[in-house]
């Protein structure tokens, strides 16, 4: 049995934040932004909206492209760092009350802008273990509810939304997923941090009072670290598989930084066209980047049913992983 990728939905939530809205915010400029970052514009979800609410409609899009009944999900993986709930129930719980799915297992995990390849591995090795037919995977954030928005170093960069897959069962080789990688390094933990509210420092006062609870970030170091990790992943996974830049589709990276993307993209040798860039639509949107990446190349009519992506990623713990994976919706 094989692990295939069935199926892509996302949600973006309806209220923008552009560059020129946040140069009334923080000392900032639209020129800074787009220079450093390539992003223009992200989307904000409302008050009322929870990182559920964003997983939820995403969700419901992955299942009906996959031409399944919900009652044939019997797996829910939810990767995110901005749950409903601080330590429970897990968002992924509360997904699958929304969905109407009851009695199957749903859990969350952790692995900050990797979690969506995170969630794609442990859905393969369930599907080709034969222990699960149908695993719903969701990247989703609330990135907005974890952002100092006087911050001008952190602020600029994140967005909300969400991405979901159906990664089913197939005899068909053809349609199978080739390959995920996913690795951490804990050395360097400080690079992104929420530094309080944990148990290492639980919610106090003062926890509020030095804004410990928000995002911080070593930008320039993450910076660096990321262009090579990313190229050394690639070029690893490519090599393991036999495949050549040539042989692939499309790379949809994680969306944090069109530099990040572009300098990776040229170490490659990957030409432009084949690379996905959503990062001046969305910003930096965590785990949903992938799927949301995914799903924006799908609905553009660009990404068809047979064609080879390479997905790659890197993030908070420190955390990465790729994956080469055929896209197999059916229409
Ligand atoms: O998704 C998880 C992984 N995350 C990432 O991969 C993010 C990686 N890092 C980055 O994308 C970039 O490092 C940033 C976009 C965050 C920053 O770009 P940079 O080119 O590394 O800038 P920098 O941090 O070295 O800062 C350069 C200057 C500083 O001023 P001084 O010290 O040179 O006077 C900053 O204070 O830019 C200043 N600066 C800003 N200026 C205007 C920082 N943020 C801003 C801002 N507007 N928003």
């Amino acid at each position: 049995m094989y692990a295939s990728f069935k199926s892509i939905g996302s949600y973006t939530p309806p209220k923008s934040l552009t560059n020129k809205d946040l140069e009334k915010m923080v000392d900032t400029t639209d020129e800074w932004i787009t220079q450093r970052t390539g992003i223009k514009n992200r989307y904000i979800a409302e008050t009322e909206q929870s990182t559920s609410d964003l997983a939820f409609e995403a969700a419901k899009l992955a299942i009906k492209r996959a031409n399944i009944d919900k009652s044939e999900v019997d797996a829910i993986i939810l990767a995110t760092i901005t749950p409903d709930f601080f330590c429970m129930p897990s968002t992924a719980c509360v997904v699958a009350d929304k969905l109407g799915i009851k009695n199957i297992m749903a859990f969350d995990i952790s692995a900050a802008c990797s979690g969506f390849i995170y969630a794609l591995n442990i859905a393969k090795s369930f599907v080709e273990s034969g222990m699960k037919k149908n695993v719903l995977i969701i990247g989703a954030e609330k990135l907005s509810s974890i952002v100092d928005y006087t911050d001008r170093t952190t602020c600029i960069l994140f967005g909300d939304g969400a991405g979901a897959a159906i990664i089913g069962a197939t005899e068909d080789k053809s349609k199978a997923i080739i390959d995920v990688k996913t690795s951490a390094d804990g050395q360097f933990q400080d690079f992104l941090v929420t530094p309080g509210g944990g148990s290492k420092n639980p919610c106090s006062q003062n926890v509020l009072n030095e804004k410990l609870q928000y995002l911080q970030m070593k930008g320039n170091e993450t910076f660096k670290l990321a262009v090579n990790t990313l190229t050394n992943d690639v070029k690893e996974i490519l090599e393991e598989n036999n495949i050549t830049s040539e042989d692939l589709d499309y790379f949809i990276p994680h969306q944090a930084n069109f530099r990040i993307i572009d300098a990776v993209g040229r170490k490659l040798k990957i030409p432009k066209e084949k690379i996905a860039i959503t990062v001046d639509k969305y910003g930096n949107t965590s785990a949903a980047s992938i799927p949301m990446a995914i799903n924006e190349w799908y609905e553009e009519g660009k990404l068809k049913s047979g064609n080879l992506m390479l997905l790659d990623t890197f993030g908070g713990g420190l955390t990465w992983g790729s994956a080469l994976v055929r896209f197999a919706l059916e229409e």
